[in-house]
């Protein structure tokens, strides 16, 4: 499901060249749940990035299902992205002026398949929040948006869901409810997950643990 072979990454800062990822190279097969961890700094939101194509590595190749994102055009890889990932974010990332089933609804109505309602609702009611179909994002809670974010990223059935830091800005209760959430869609719909967590409690749900330090992936310890 994902491929890395090599993947090396740097940005350009202060005129100098500043290595973020090194030498990443990784598989994940289908379906499987898998939590990376590692200090603050270490490259883990820069590897989700070159993961979701927002980002493209200076070297290396990325598979992702079967396609090599490595060599689509920044158009081709946001369409793959819209399609094909689903993300969720330590902020939730929801448009404020749009109701709660409208944001669901979003990447349905993107992919020009209908208004996307019907399913809104349906994905809305599996995370418990039928009731708030209605409610903008600031009418809801942090623990609420959060699961508005998590519907929104499974609606249109993505083979993949990437996570950044989903519970850094939730409570102990909620982030475990989140987490809970997370696997549990993932587990349902059979979509691999790939998660970035600070803390080691909630990674110990997933399959797999993976560490960054410093750009570079640990090597990995059986669970
Ligand atoms: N555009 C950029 N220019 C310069 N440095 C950058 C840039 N983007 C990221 N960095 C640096 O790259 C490193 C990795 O950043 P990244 O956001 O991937 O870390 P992280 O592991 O997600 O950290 P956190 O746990 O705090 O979210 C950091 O030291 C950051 O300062
Ligand atoms: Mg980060």
């Amino acid at each position: 499901m994902i491929h890395l072979d090599k993947v090396f990454y740097s940005v350009i800062h202060s005129g100098r060249r500043l290595p973020l990822l090194h030498d990443i190279s990784l598989q994940v097969p289908r379906g499987q749940a898998v939590a990376l961890l590692g200090p603050s700094g270490s490259g883990k939101s820069t590897l989700l990035a070159l993961l979701a194509g927002i980002e493209q590595p200076e070297q290396g190749r990325i598979h992702l299902d079967g396609v090599e994102l490595t060599a689509l055009s920044d158009d081709a890889r946001a369409r793959f992205r819209r399609q094909r990932l689903g993300v969720v974010f330590q902020d939730f990332h929801l448009l404020p002026t749009l109701s709660a089933w409208e944001n669901v609804a979003l990447p349905l109505q993107l992919a020009g398949v209908g208004e996307g309602r019907t399913e809104a609702l349906q994905l809305l009611q599996q995370v418990g929040l039928a009731h708030r179909c209605e409610h903008r994002p600031a009418e809801l809670s942090g623990g609420e948006q959060q699961r508005v974010a998590i519907a929104r990223a499974f609606v249109h059935r993505p083979a993949l869901i990437l996570a950044d830091e989903p519970t850094g800005n939730l409570d102990q209760q909620t982030s475990r409810q989140i987490i809970d959430l997370l696997f549990d869609c993932a587990a349902a719909w059979g979509s691999t997950l790939f998660l970035v967590t600070h803390d080691a409690q909630l990674a110990g749900r997933a399959q797999r643990a993976l560490t960054l330090l410093d750009g570079r992936l640990e090597p990995e310890k059986c669970l």
